[in-house]
């Protein structure tokens, strides 16, 4: 009765579009390719795809189990199992909208630049205002209205998916989104490789070549790649608790745990060949202002070289609308997840209560307050922005909490370094201290084995990554993003 109030999953299918549209999203199509070029290509890779075995694919099992177990989001679960750790819980709820806030100004960005694409198409000089890459993302970022308008049209297209419901809302949409998506992904593969020159770009992501461990140090790339995969994956945070919790007990949970990340990692692969030989390709014939290792700028100020002036004219118009279309979609995808998380905790408190969930208004209040600690990162011009550039002045400032703003940089590197920094990684250790080492990893091959005819396959694997491997190499992570957000210089 109560799961049929909360919603369920229609088919596994449509299950794994979710899942998978939740994984794949601006940490695939903008970090990957960014961090794979600023760490050396290859070795990146292969530590990357390392991590999600042995670390990735055991957080996921862990989330989706917990969340099938218990039928409710990630502050229910974590109740109901533990009363000492039902903090956990709250972390990953503030955690999704903390991240969501700045998730959907950024997703704001995309639409802009899709936009700007097509207006470019029509009439030359139109979409960009007849401003350069670089240029034009500096403006965009110190434009608050249009931010704040971007934000605004970003978050209302989540909030009117996720009001449909899990079958009706978010299925719906991801099980035509994400092949779409797919296909997207690919003719632009394809234009991507057929450039000339493209083969320096493809050479960088797969010719091995570990001279990166040399030089940049072996620790600060696994730092860095482990931070990726667990944001990729939508770890940490209870994301894949709640979407587990709507799940069957006729579906395959181990198979299930491996699938998403297997097919985010063919993602971020994707995206890195769609990205990286285009870049290659130009930075080949010499264009100005494209290389691979530019670091955040790489989305919106490189690819928009390589397409307005690298490609030019009509098709560069044309692509690059296919493209920032493309990672809109991507972006969506992942808002929604993150919405949910946010939206499952008070359907879940209503659904307790013998109430009726209300989930459309719950949606639409939930999502206006995301909306509204979004606004501040709207407003900041994205501190010294990422452009990488020349230095942006932030406007006055905002509420007198000028110190916080500028300890940080700016508000999306503050939620960013609450979320990501620390609540993530904590969120991920607790977890799999609670499966290993409180609950037994038994809890796992209990919950997958109520599928009837399924076994537990890798008892001992998983058994040996819940007790030991996650639990160190998060611990590993949570160092790193404290390095990083403080400077500790420890890696
Ligand atoms: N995984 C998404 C990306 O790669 C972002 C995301 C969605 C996420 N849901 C999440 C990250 C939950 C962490 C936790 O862009």
């Amino acid at each position: 009765m109560e799961q049929e109030k909360r919603g369920q999953w229609g088919s596994n299918f449509g299950f794994l579009m979710a899942a998978i549209g939740s994984a794949v999203g601006l940490g695939n199509i903008w970090g990957f390719p960014y961090k794979m070029g600023a760490n050396g290509g290859f070795a990146f890779l292969v530590v990357y795809l390392f991590l999600v075995v042995f670390v990735g694919f055991a957080i996921m099992l862990g989330e989706l189990a917990l969340g099938r177990k218990t039928g409710m989001g990630v502050v229910g679960t974590y109740k109901t199992l533990s009363k000492k750790f039902a903090w956990v819980g709250w972390i990953g709820f503030l955690s999704g909208f903390f991240i969501l806030s700045f998730y959907s100004v950024l997703g704001g960005y995309t639409l802009r630049y899709s936009l700007g694409f097509i207006l470019e198409l029509l009439s030359s000089g139109t979409g960009f205002g007849g401003m350069g890459s670089g240029e034009f993302f500096g403006s965009l970022i110190v434009s608050g209205g249009t931010n704040l308008l971007y934000h605004a049209i970003f978050m209302s297209l989540t909030i009117s998916i996720v009001m449909g419901g899990i079958s009706g809302g978010i299925e719906r949409f991801t099980k035509v989104a994400m092949p779409a998506l797919f296909i997207m992904l690919l003719i632009v593969i394809i234009r991507s490789l057929t450039l000339e020159g493209s083969m320096v770009g493809v050479e960088f992501m797969l010719a091995p070549n570990f001279s990166a461990f040399s030089e940049i140090g072996f620790m600060r790339v696994l730092k860095t790649a482990a931070g990726q995969m667990f944001f990729s994956l939508s770890l940490g945070m209870g994301c894949m608790i709640t979407y587990g919790s709507y799940l069957s007990k006729h579906e395959n949970l181990e198979k299930n745990a491996m699938i998403i990340p297997i097919a985010d990692s063919i993602f971020a692969i994707c995206a890195g060949l769609a990205v990286m030989p285009a870049v290659g390709a130009f930075m080949y014939q010499g264009v100005e202002g494209i290389s691979f290792g530019q670091g955040p700028g790489l989305l919106f100020v490189t690819l928009h070289q390589v397409f307005s002036v690298g490609m030019g004219g009509f098709v560069g118009n044309l692509f690059g609308f296919l493209f920032y279309f493309l990672v809109f979609i991507a972006a969506i995808t992942s808002a929604i997840s993150l919405l949910e998380v946010c939206a499952a905790f008070f359907i879940d408190r209503r659904v307790e209560k013998g109430l009726d969930p209300d989930r459309k208004k719950l949606t639409i209040v939930v999502g206006f307050i995301v909306f509204l600690v979004g606004v501040l990162v709207c407003l900041d011009g994205l501190g010294s922005g990422v452009a990488g550039g020349a230095a942006i002045d932030p406007p006055g400032v905002m509420f007198g909490m000028k110190d916080i703003r500028v300890a940080f940089g700016s508000w999306l590197d503050f939620y960013d370094m609450i979320a990501e920094g620390i609540f993530m990684p904590l969120g991920a250790i607790l977890m799999s201290v609670l499966i290993g080492w409180v609950l037994g990893t038994n809890v796992v091959k209990e919950e997958v084995e109520l599928t009837p005819d399924v076994q537990l396959k890798a008892y001992k694997f998983w058994e040996i990554c819940f007790k030991f491997i996650v639990p160190i190499g998060m611990c590993f992570v949570l160092m790193g993003q404290l390095d990083d957000f403080f400077g500790l210089g420890i890696f």
